[in-house]
Formats: structure tokens, sequence, C-alpha cells
């Protein structure tokens, strides 16, 4: 039927129309807010590089993660940037440590509200890397594996709704599955950053999370952003070692990832819209150069059109309030 019969813009025509026949509808159900956590009482640090986001002690965060669930929102994403940083990562390793802490005192005040905890060694180390440093100075898959398995557990034990694991080691979602199972914590989901890539688009977090690698860079473990088959085996072999919900990451350069991987997995993905695509948004916002509600909002939609059944993003609060007017 070509035009002039089929005429397009016949169901355009009205925002009533637009709305009724849209493909994609966002719902603040399907968001997922990330919160930095810091050492100390009442601090509320702003990161500079992203506006509107504060480095939180846990006192702080649970009064973020409150009002972001006043808001809405039912699930964040918990990253520590503890002081005590050391070549074992203790601090993620104690049950007394920065992310133990702020697990359970969200838990303990919303038990509703989902909390994902990040599981990744480069917040905890001395030399920023999410991984252990063999002695020729390269990073270590194996016993890597093996510490975030602990990390794992101690976040599952502290009370965690999932735990993330961040670090793409080879191999760590079928350990971690392993290790919580073998506690008794077979009900604790794992979430994995499936397919991770080393991007320049990170940079604001490191900020956030004070967990810039010390020297060289985290290409030998984050993946290429030229590679999209490799990413897809990545997801594969996740899926098959025990994630429950697989991550691509970031989002908006990645929409091609995201459709593939949809189409080749069953279990929920999530986009993470990172660091730098927020500060992008917020710096050309801030001149005046850009709407950000509406730029923020085609962002998201563009996700979920490509695939994404969850997103992760900074905007989550701002998107779930806006969504309600
Ligand atoms: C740490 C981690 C990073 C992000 C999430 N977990 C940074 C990195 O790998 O260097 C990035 C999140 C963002 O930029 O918003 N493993």
């Amino acid at each position: 039927m070509p035009f002039p019969q089929e005429r397009l813009r016949r169901t355009r025509q009205s925002e009533s129309w637009r709305r009724l026949v849209r493909e994609t509808r966002i719902t603040p159900d399907a968001l997922i807010y990330p919160l930095f956590v810091v050492p100390g009482r009442g601090v509320r640090h702003a990161v500079e590089s992203m506006p509107g986001i504060f480095q939180l002690s846990v006192d702080e965060a649970v009064k973020e993660a409150k009002s972001a669930a006043a808001s809405g929102v039912r699930a964040v994403l918990l990253f520590a940037a503890p002081a005590r940083k050391d070549a074992r990562a203790s601090d993620a390793l104690d049950p007394k440590g920065l992310a133990a802490q702020a697990i359970s005192a969200i838990k303990e005040s919303m038990s509703d509200l989902i909390v994902w905890a990040d599981v990744c060694l480069c917040g905890a180390t001395d030399h920023g890397h999410c991984g252990h440093i063999d002695a020729a100075g390269r990073i270590e898959n194996d016993s890597s594996v093996e510490t975030l398995a602990e990390v794992a557990l101690n976040y599952a034990r502290a009370g965690a709704d999932a735990v993330a694991p961040s670090d793409m080691m080879d191999g760590r979602v079928a350990a971690i599955r392993a290790r919580l199972d073998r506690e008794g914590h077979t009900r604790t989901p794992i979430v994995s950053y499936a397919a991770k890539y080393a991007s320049a688009f990170y940079g604001p977090f490191r900020e956030a999370a004070e967990s810039a690698p010390a020297f060289g860079d985290r290409r030998s473990y984050q993946m290429d952003p030229a590679n999209a088959r490799e990413a897809l085996r990545e997801v594969v072999a996740d899926v098959a070692e025990g994630a429950d919900l697989v991550i691509v990451k970031p989002a908006g350069p990645y929409l091609d990832i995201i459709r593939q991987v949809r189409d080749t997995v069953r279990v929920p993905v999530v986009a993470y819209q990172v660091s730098g695509e927020f500060s992008l948004i917020k710096a050309a916002s801030e001149r005046g150069w850009i709407d950000e509600r509406a730029a923020a909002l085609e962002t998201l939609t563009g996700m979920a059109r490509a695939g994404a059944d969850l997103i992760i993003t900074y905007f989550a609060p701002q998107v779930a309030a806006w969504l309600r007017t």
C-alpha cells in the first residue's frame, strides 16, 4: 500500500496518537541507580565531573537511597571507595568493610529496595586494578577470581539482593556461584558485567569511585571496543556459568551489542549508561546547548529500543520524577 493510501503521518498527528502507538516505553521500574559510598559520617561530597552526583557516607547513602525510592526507583547499585587500600583488597573482604556496612544499612532501613553490590577489586586495591598483580606486573586471573568469590560472599552475607562482578576476569561467575551456593546463598542472583568494554567513557566514574589504575590501563581484561562477536562469547560463557542477568557497558556507543545480546540469550539484558555518557549530557545542558530532559530520555529510549530490559543510569531518580509529570 504505497502513498497516497499509506500516510505514516496519520498516527503522528497529536500527542495522544503518538503515545498510543509508541513502541518503546520507559518505566522507573526498569531503572537502577548507582551510589558511591565513602568513609565518614554526614559526608555528601559533590563529584565535580558528574553534576548532581555525590560521594556519600553510609548514613547519607541511606538518605539518598530513600529519596530515590520515593521518586519511584526500585533498585540501587552500590560502589564503595574505602580508605583502606591494599594488595589483598582487604576492605572488600571485611564483614565490617565499607561496602558491607553500606549494604546492611540500606537493607535495614528499606527492605523493599533492591540492592545490587558491585563486586570488584579496583576500589579496594592500592594499585586500582580490578584483579591481583603478579611479579611481572600482569593482572593474574585465577587468584583474582578466588578473591572476587570471597568478596561476593561477603556482600551476600551483608544482605545484598544481587552481586554484580565488574572485573572481567575469566571464570568468575562460576566461581562466585559455587562459593555462594556452598555457603547457602543459593537465592542470591549474579548480575554479570558480561560485555564490558575498555572505554574512555569511564573517566568521571574513576573520580567518583577513586578507582583509577595507578599504572597501565584495563585493556588486558576489559574488551576491545571494536569487537562484537567476542561480546557474544563473553555473554554466552557467563550465562553458561550461571549469570542470572547480563550487563552491556557502556550503553550508548554499543546499541548494536545490546541488540545482538538480546537476540542471543534469554536472561534479562541490562544496559549501563556510564558516567561519561551522563556527564556529556549534563555538561552540554549546563551550557544551554542541549535540552537535558529530552536528551536523557532519548538516550534511554534508544537503549530500550535496542533491547535493554533494564538500564543502570545516574539519571534514574530524575527520570522517575520526570515520568510522573
Ligand atoms: C570498576 C567499574 C567501573 C565502572 C563500573 N565498575 C570503572 C572501570 O572499569 O574503570 C564504570 C562506571 C561508570 O563509568 O559509570 N570495575
